[in-house]
């Protein structure tokens, strides 16, 4: 039985495509667990699929713990990484502590959503132990600043700034960048350019991995699906492994799923 650690994404990187699904539970993490998904997110993406909010701003570190504890007892061998919540990385100190929780409560890993100022908090958790993915692009916690849920990175200005927001946060010690809504070519730039995978969301083919909100790929979100999403309808373990298989084989995402300016 494959049992997915950060080395395993660093020896795929440039070699294989590899795949990730978020979930919420014991049963899904179960399912996700028996596929070819290499990595489960517990999202706080958990704030729409599961308690109906419009953003995830509203999710609380206590939740996410609780979510983290649930799919920590179905999972047997995908990374589990767990995302920081919202003004939980507003400070270095917070930052040592939610990862605390959340490490504690069964991440392998946590994911911080930010830009280039998060580098004292990515040194200050490499330095304690905890690796970390960092989230750029469009960061759904930042809703509000942004103005809506918005493809980040079409200005020269903001390009920019992801790229050197990849280098310095690698440079600082994170072990993983996930990019969300930006143009496909912006995605490459960053892939080629940083030595740790790259996931990819509505980020185009090139990205190292690719990962997908479980409702979404299941067919289960009611409500209108972003263009990156591809539906895979069936049951859980078939449809992750249709999933999985896609992505290994450069099938997904197709140009229609991609954000090509
Ligand atoms: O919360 C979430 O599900 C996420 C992914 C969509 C990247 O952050
Ligand atoms: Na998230």
């Amino acid at each position: 039985m494959k049992r997915t650690t950060i080395a395993t994404l660093r020896a795929l990187k440039g070699a294989e495509k590899f795949s990730c699904v978020t979930a919420y539970d014991a049963t899904f993490g179960h399912w996700v667990s028996e596929s070819d998904v290499q990595v489960i997110l517990v999202g706080d993406s958990l704030g729409m699929v599961l308690q109906g909010r419009d953003s995830t701003v509203a999710v609380t570190l206590d939740e996410m713990a609780y979510h983290t504890q649930c799919v920590a007892r179905g999972n047997h061998s995908c990374l589990l990484m767990s995302d920081v919540p919202f003004m939980q990385a507003a400070t270095v100190e917070r930052a040592l502590a939610a990862a605390e929780v959340l490490m504690q409560a069964g991440a392998e890993m946590v994911k911080i959503e930010g830009d280039e100022r998060l580098v004292p908090v990515i040194n200050a958790l490499n330095a304690a132990g905890v690796p970390v993915c960092v989230h750029l692009g469009l960061t759904p916690q930042f809703v509000h600043r942004f103005g809506g849920y918005k493809v980040q990175g079409r200005d020269q200005a903001t390009r920019t700034a992801t790229l050197s927001a990849a280098r310095a946060l690698t440079e600082a010690g994170a072990d993983l960048v996930l990019l969300e809504c930006v143009p496909s070519d912006l995605a490459k730039q960053v892939t080629e350019a940083i030595d740790v995978p790259v996931i990819g969301i509505g980020a185009g083919a090139d990205t190292d991995g690719q990962i997908l909100v479980l409702h979404d790929m299941l067919g289960f979100n009611p409500h209108r699906l972003a263009r990156f999403v591809k539906v895979y309808p069936g049951a859980p373990l078939a449809a992750l492994n249709a999933y999985a298989d896609d992505v290994a084989r450069g099938n997904f995402p197709a140009p229609e799923h991609q954000f090509l300016d």
